[in-house]
């Protein structure tokens, strides 16, 4: 629990001596102080700020607050979507190959946990560290988010009627699952040590390399080929229930990570000195790992070419995805050069949502009770 002296930047014994350099940071847990002055909007920081944090406005930041107004806009439900199509499909033994369930059994087990690792890297970790009222109020609309994407391959699964301990567990049993979320969660945990606070070079580029690890690498990488898998479905009028809950949830990741972007640039920006030489090869080096390690799940998932995909396309798509997102925070190109296969994704990320692509979603709004699709 922070002190209210912590505010006025007076060190605090009972936190280790490397940290007390840090704690004049603000969380909002402050004390009240009658007669304070009122906000500048100079004194807002995107870390590290001293202001008040429980006063949104004035704004700073203006794209943290659009981006918090464009996520409510795109507002959705996951039981609006119809899935009797999916689960007459799933349960023809002739509706999908075995290459085509196991696609689908992998995404979903990815999926069903991977956006709680999101989640409680957010809410856990991350919120505490960002100290400015407009991108909390954005990183609170994600968190929601995050829950309805849970929702959704929670309802996905029901409604196939799939083995629900199978796929939640499914990060914990199947290697090429488990890889991806066993590499995120280092950073979570280092930003989510009660002891860790930000001030300092070393501690800053701690932050900034755990935006980096779960906005560019988790949300902007490690989703791409179960999406790429999935949307690929709805392109040939199959599961197309599921693959439209996928267009939905993408248009939200692609925002998340947008946002996370906007926030790595902006804290790049405010502090210089932490985007050294040595820590851009370091982050570079991240997502190379990281990109091998997403590539390898393609070949892991798709033994054989299927829907017109194989792993070899994916190896150009993820080095094509991996180019473009160190281009987005300022880094070389890992891979000059690289092509991108499915120029088509593109169009499904920059959907508005009045296009209903897939047409299957209820279009009146569902209150006081849950439809059922039986
Ligand atoms: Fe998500
Ligand atoms: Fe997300």
């Amino acid at each position: 629990m922070l002190e209210n002296n912590q505010i006025s930047g007076v060190v605090n014994p009972t936190y280790p001596t490397s940290y007390n350099h840090a704690i004049a940071a603000a969380s909002g847990l402050e004390t009240l102080a009658l007669g304070a002055a009122r906000i500048r909007v100079d004194d807002k920081r995107i870390i590290n700020c001293r202001a008040d944090l429980n006063q949104l406005v004035p704004f700073k930041y203006q794209w943290a607050w659009q981006k918090y107004l464009d996520a409510c806009a795109n507002h959705w439900m996951p039981n609006e979507v119809n899935m009797s199509a999916d689960i007459a499909t799933w349960k023809d033994p002739q509706g999908l190959s075995d290459d085509e369930r196991l696609i689908i059994k992998r995404a979903l087990g990815f999926f069903a946990s991977a956006d709680s690792l999101v989640a409680n890297n957010l809410v856990l970790a991350v919120y505490r560290h960002i100290t400015n009222p407009e991108c909390r109020q954005y990183l609170l609309r994600q968190a929601f988010e995050e829950a309805l994407h849970t929702h959704s391959y929670q309802y996905i699964i029901e409604s196939l009627g799939l083995d629900e301990a199978e796929i939640f567990n499914m990060y914990r049993e199947v290697a090429a699952v488990h890889n991806k979320a066993a590499w995120s969660l280092p950073y979570t945990q280092s930003l989510a040590d009660p002891n860790f606070h930000t001030g300092d070079t070393a501690s800053d580029q701690r932050l900034l390399r755990d935006l980096v690890a779960f906005y560019v690498v988790f949300e902007g990488i490690f989703f791409y080929v179960g999406f790429v898998q999935l949307l690929a479905f709805g392109r040939r009028n199959k599961m197309t229930g599921t693959a439209e809950q996928i267009q939905y949830i993408l248009r939200d990741e692609s925002m998340h990570m947008n946002f996370g972007i906007d926030v790595i640039n902006q804290i790049k920006l405010e502090n210089p000195l932490l985007w050294s030489k040595d820590f851009q090869q370091e982050l570079r080096d991240m997502i190379h790992a990281a990109t091998q390690l997403e590539t390898r799940y393609a070949f892991d998932t798709m033994p054989r070419g299927v829907l017109g995909l194989n792993a070899g396309l994916f190896t150009d798509y993820m080095q094509y995805i991996a180019n473009r997102r160190c281009q987005q925070i300022g880094l070389q190109d890992l891979y000059p050069g690289a092509g991108n296969p499915f120029p088509w994704m593109s169009e499904v990320i920059d959907l508005k949502k009045e296009k209903n692509f897939f047409e299957t979603r209820v279009i009146e709004y569902q209150t006081g009770g849950t439809l059922s699709w039986d």
